[in-house]
């Protein structure tokens, strides 16, 4: 099986690479940054600092002919997204378009595309939030991951190719830098490692469903191997507190931390998990690490990487 992972440097890309070759697939990747110092390229993949979003990108995939397309190219970051809604939609929308033109005239069967739980906004449901929920993003960055989602839909009617989006919840383990969707856990880890004071904003009852980046990775290959095409949350289901993060991290480091309580951030969403039970039921995935020892990997490979982060 040949695939392509664009993104494929990042943080979650790069778990994807990972066990893509490891399951014996031939691995292109195409992301605009090169490998960072905390990734070895694994043997056999290919590389190509390409920006996503352009003719050159396509052309590849044309030629390249991949059965499956990861696509994790993204500016992944909802303040970003509002101080440059320009290049947030220029990177996910372009981008989503020259996968699926290069998808279309390669014969590709199938595009998993890493979505976002930032789709849904704010919504005033019960949680954990359900894929039937009514979407209302509230960020530049959840409207063009949501416009790339209806072009899936768009090319599976027109071409037939098969889409799997994959909503994630906030993802977090090793490699993740402190910027980005899901960053708490990365910056948190960090300020204990260098002794620094831990900024809380608000009272440490907001809560986030955080997934490990392992899980995730599984999470696309299964998406990829199952036919058909579908909308999934990749979640645990189950909110975490900042003040029980906070507490966590305490007991892995090994000593109390310095933290500062500061006011909460407008537009900070109080509460967020995504229902879990159609990714078990229509891909047979299971998150499988839970929130303490995934905590404690990504503390270890902080401590290594601490000064890289
Ligand atoms: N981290 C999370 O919690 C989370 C949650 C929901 C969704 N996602 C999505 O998962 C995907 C991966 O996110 P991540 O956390 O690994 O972030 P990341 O920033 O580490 O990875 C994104 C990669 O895309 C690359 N990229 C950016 N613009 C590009 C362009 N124009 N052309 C080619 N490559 C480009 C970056 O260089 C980077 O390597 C993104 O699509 C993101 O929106 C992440």
């Amino acid at each position: 099986m040949k695939a392509v992972v664009t993104g494929g440097t990042g943080f979650i890309g790069s778990h994807v690479v990972d066990l893509l070759q490891k399951k014996g697939y031939q691995v292109a990747v195409i992301d605009i940054q090169p490998p960072g110092v905390f990734w070895k390229v694994p043997t056999g993949v290919e590389v190509l600092e390409m920006d996503v979003a352009t003719e050159e990108c396509e052309e590849f995939i044309a030629s390249y002919q991949p059965d499956a397309i990861f696509h994790l190219a993204a500016r992944a970051s909802v303040i970003e997204s509002i101080h440059n809604p320009h290049e947030d939609a220029r990177t996910t929308i372009d981008g989503m378009l020259r996968v699926l033109e290069g998808a279309r005239r390669a014969n590709s069967k199938k595009v998993v595309f890493s979505s976002t739980a930032a789709v849904y906004g704010n919504p005033s449901v019960a949680m954990p939030i359900g894929e039937e929920t009514m979407i209302g993003p509230i960020s530049p960055y959840g409207s063009s991951k949501l416009a790339a989602e209806y072009y899936l839909r768009v090319y599976r009617e027109l071409y037939g190719i098969d889409y799997a989006i994959l909503r994630y919840a906030n993802v977090y383990g090793p490699r993740q830098g402190i910027s980005g969707e899901g960053g708490v856990i990365a910056i948190f880890s960090k300020a204990a490692i260098q002794g620094k004071t831990l900024r809380l904003f608000g009272d440490g009852g907001h809560t986030r469903d955080y997934i490990y980046v392992a899980d995730v990775a599984r999470a696309n290959l299964l998406a990829a191997e199952k036919d058909g095409s579908f909308v999934l949350n990749i979640s645990t289901g189950t909110e975490t507190s900042n003040r029980e993060l906070i507490d966590y991290i305490q007991a892995v480091a090994g000593h109390a931390l310095d933290v500062s309580q500061e006011p909460e951030r407008p537009g900070d969403i109080r509460r967020s998990a995504l229902a879990p039970a159609n990714a078990l039921s229509t891909i047979g995935f299971k998150a499988v690490t839970g929130i303490r020892a995934g905590l404690e990997e990504t503390y270890r490979w902080m401590r290594d990487w601490v000064h890289h982060v």
